[in-house]
């Protein structure tokens, strides 16, 4: 993920590019056995409840091993399927850092991981949400597309002033996004599928609306950093997806730049309602009351 304003230039030891080397060799035997918790507990979870394309991602690069991937290693596979790397950075990355990354088939990823009393939250992504949530759906080739495309988007929405709602869509859609099956509706979101929490109030919890995806619709829905999303949104397939994304967005940000933001617990006239959620967990305070 990315944050403006964090540090516009790179900290010591970091490139140009603000990419690190993984330092793979230095992860402590604690460090390898948080990771080995938390993908055990993630994959138990996930049969049924991930869409399949992420199922055959994690198995395509064999995540678990001996605990935290070496890039180089998954890089291999990760280039033959669709030519996509992942990079170490040393946390948030300016926007454009970020885009630049994206568009050229470069996933930055952190290279620390959490730890073992956090495993259920933190506030900054680590390795283990970055290559075991996002990694996986990047060897789908349409998903592979999709965020090269986001990235090449993401530099024109920053200079159209338009990024607040370019991000909404990444936050939907990449973080947050569910998907309709013919088995019932599947995460692919990435913030869902590494939450072992979230992965299960996202598809079973009665409080979410959960609502199909419509570009507009979601690019004015504000979104929460800080707790379980109180809305969903569920794409047909990816490849719908994708070809939502494929048209030139000008038109659209100049609409956007007049119509107002859609209350984040609201439903709309036209909305697509998959459930009517009853926002039992947010009006009782979330997380904070938990
Ligand atoms: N089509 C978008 C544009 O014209 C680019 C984009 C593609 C953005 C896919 C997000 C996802 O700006
Ligand atoms: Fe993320």
């Amino acid at each position: 993920m990315s944050a403006d304003g964090v540090n516009q230039s790179p900290p010591p030891g970091a490139r140009p590019d603000w990419t690190i080397d993984q330092g793979w060799d230095r992860y402590t035997d604690a460090e390898h056995q948080v990771w080995i918790t938390l993908y055990e507990r993630q994959a138990a979870l996930l049969p049924g409840r991930a869409c399949d394309p992420f199922l055959r991602g994690l198995d395509a690069l064999d995540l678990h091993r001996t605990g935290i991937p070496d890039f180089a290693r998954i890089n291999e596979e990760l280039q033959r399927l669709t030519g996509w790397s992942v990079v170490a950075v040393p946390g948030l990355v300016p926007d454009d850092v970020f885009f630049e990354h994206l568009a050229n088939r470069r996933f930055p990823a952190g290279q620390f991981i959490r730890r073992q009393d956090q495993l259920d939250y933190l506030q900054e992504p680590d390795i283990f949400h970055d290559v075991f949530g996002h990694v996986p759906m990047l060897t789908d080739p349409t998903f592979a597309d999709y965020m090269q495309a986001y990235g090449e988007g993401g530099l024109r929405a920053r200079g159209m002033g338009r990024l607040h709602n370019l991000a909404r869509l990444y936050w939907y859609t990449v973080e947050f996004g569910l998907m309709e099956t013919a088995q019932g509706l599947r995460i692919y979101g990435a913030g869902i599928v590494s939450s072992r929490a979230e992965s299960i109030f996202a598809l079973d919890d009665p409080s979410p609306n959960r609502i199909g995806f419509d570009l507009e619709r979601v690019m004015r829905t504000p979104y929460r950093i800080d707790d379980f999303q109180q809305v969903y949104f569920v794409i047909p397939s990816l490849q719908a997806l994708l070809d939502a994304t494929l048209a030139d967005f000008g038109a659209l940000y100049r609409r956007l730049a007049e119509a107002p933001d859609i209350a984040i617990d609201a439903i709309a006239p036209d909305d697509r309602i998959f459930t009517r959620g009853t926002q039992a967990y947010a009006r009782a305070g979330g997380r904070t009351a938990a």
